[in-house]
C-alpha cells in the first residue's frame, strides 16, 4: 500500500493554531502506531491571497485533487472583509468544494459525557450520543432552476425550485449506506414524500439502492418534520440520517446544538470514489477563523482534532484508530481539562490550545 497522503491547509485566524495541535497528533500516529502520512502543507484563504493574490492557487487545487484527504482549518477575517468578492478567502474553500464535487456533507453530533450539561436537553437524552447527519450538498432547492424574484400582476413573487435527479439521490444514498457500514449499520432517510414529488422520488431511489446493493444495512424512512421532533425527543434512536440539502441544513444545525460548543464540532465533505476506491474528501471543523480570540492561545483544537479522527475513519479505514483518538479526547474532558469556550457550565482546569493538545497526547500515550 502506498503511504496515505494528506494535504493540510491551516488557513487564517485560529486555523493555524488548532492545526498545530493536529500536526502533533499526526506525528504521534507515525511514531507510536506506525501510521505514517505523506503530509503537504499549503496556503488557503486570506494567507494565500497575501502570498499569491488568490485565495487558492491552481497548484494547491491540483494537489487537493490528488491526495487521499484534505484537512482544512478555517479561512477569513476582518483584514479581508473589503476585498473584491472574487478573491475573498471563502472563495478558496468554495472552489475546493466545487471542483472536488463534494456532494456528501457529514456532520456528526457526538456528545461526550463530561460535556452533557452543556446541552439544552436533559443529560440522559444526550450523554453518549453519537449520530451522523449526512446532507446532500450540491443540488436541491439551493441550486434548482427556475429561481428568482419576478413580477406577477401588481406584486412580486419569490421562486426557488427543489429538483433532484435519480443519480444525485443514488450517490448520496450510497454514501449513507457505506458510512453506516463503518458505524452501527443503520440509516434513516428523511424527506417530505407526503407533500413533495422530489421526496417521493428520493424515497423510491433510496429504497431501490438499499434492496439492490445494501440489504445488510437497516433502513427506515421518516418525514423530515417528524424527524426534527424525534431528534430533539430521543436522538439516540438514530445512527446515520441521510437527507437533502435544505432539510440537512436545518437538521444538522439542530443536531449539532444537542451537544454544546462550536469548538467541538468536526465535519467532512465527501465526493465520488477515486481510482483507489477512497472518496474525495475534505475534513474541517464547523467553526470559522474566530478573529476575536486568534493569537491568544484560547482556541479549542478539539473540533479540528475530531475532524482528523473522521479522516482516519472515512478516508483511511482506520476506525479503530479514530476511536482511540476520540477516547483520548473523552478522557481529557472527563479529567476536567477545558479551553475557555468550555468553562461556562461547570468548573474544570482551564488550559490553552497547546495545553489541550498536550493533554490529548498524554491520554493517547
Ligand atoms: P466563528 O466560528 O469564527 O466564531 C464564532 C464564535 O465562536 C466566536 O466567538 C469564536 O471565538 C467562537 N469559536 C469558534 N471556534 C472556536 C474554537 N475552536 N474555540 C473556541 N471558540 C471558538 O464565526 P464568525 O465569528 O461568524 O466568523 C469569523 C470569520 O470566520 C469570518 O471571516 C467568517 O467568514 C469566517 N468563517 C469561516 C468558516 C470556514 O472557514 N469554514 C466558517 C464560518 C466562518
Ligand atoms: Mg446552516
Amino acid at each position: 500500500m502506498p503511504t496515505p497522503s494528506l494535504l493540510i491547509l491551516p488557513g487564517d485566524g485560529i486555523g493555524p493554531e488548532v492545526m498545530a495541535e493536529v500536526r502533533r497528533i499526526i506525528d504521534w500516529y507515525g511514531a507510536k502506531r506506525g501510521l505514517v502520512f505523506d503530509v503537504t502543507e499549503d496556503l488557503v484563504g486570506g494567507c494565500a491571497y497575501d502570498a499569491h493574490g488568490t485565495p487558492l492557487t491552481d497548484a494547491t487545487m491540483a494537489k487537493a485533487q490528488e491526495v487521499d484527504a484534505v484537512l482544512l482549518g478555517a479561512v477569513g477575517g476582518p483584514k479581508y472583509d473589503d476585498l473584491d468578492f472574487s478573491v475573498k478567502p471563502e472563495r478558496g474553500l468554495l472552489r475546493l468544494r466545487k471542483e472536488m464535487d463534494l456532494y456528501a456533507n457529514l456532520r456528526p453530533a457526538q456528545c461526550f459525557d463530561a460535556l452533557a450539561d452543556f446541552s439544552s436537553l436533559k443529560r440522559e437524552v444526550v450523554a453518549g450520543l453519537d449520530i451522523l447527519i449526512l446532507r446532500e450538498l450540491t443540488s436541491g432547492i439551493y441550486f434548482g432552476e427556475p429561481r428568482g424574484i419576478i413580477r406577477e400582476g401588481n406584486e412580486r413573487v419569490g421562486i426557488n425550485t427543489q429538483r433532484y435527479t435519480e443519480s444525485e439521490i443514488a450517490r448520496i444514498a450510497r454514501s449513507a449506506f457505506e458510512l453506516a457500514r463503518k458505524r452501527s449499520n443503520k440509516v434513516c432517510s428523511m424527506e417530505k414524500a407526503n407533500v413533495m414529488e422530489s421526496g417521493i422520488l428520493w424515497r423510491q431511489v433510496v429504497t431501490e439502492i438499499h434492496q439492490a446493493e445494501y440489504p445488510d444495512v437497516e433502513l427506515s424512512h421518516m418525514y423530515a418534520d417528524a424527524g426534527a421532533m424525534q431528534l430533539s425527543r430521543w436522538p439516540k434512536q438514530f445512527d446515520v440520517i441521510v437527507t437533502d440539502n435544505l432539510f440537512g441544513d436545518l437538521l444538522s444545525d439542530l443536531a449539532a446544538m444537542l451537544t454544546g460548543s462550536l469548538g467541538m464540532l468536526p465535519s467532512a465533505s465527501l465526493g465520488a470514489p477515486m481510482a483507489n476506491g477512497r472518496p474525495k474528501a475534505l475534513y474541517e471543523p464547523v467553526h470559522g477563523s474566530a478573529p476575536d480570540i486568534a493569537g491568544q492561545e484560547k482556541a479549542n483544537p478539539i473540533a479540528c482534532i475530531l475532524s482528523f479522527a473522521m479522516a482516519l475513519r472515512y478516508s483511511f479505514d482506520k476506525g479503530d484508530e479514530a476511536e482511540r483518538l476520540e477516547k483520548a479526547v473523552e478522557a481529557v474532558l472527563a479529567k476536567g481539562y477545558r479551553t475557555p469556550d468550555l468553562m461556562a457550565a461547570e468548573g474544570g482546569t482551564q488550559v490553552t490550545t497547546k495545553g489541550m493538545g498536550d493533554a490529548i497526547l498524554a491520554a493517547l500515550d
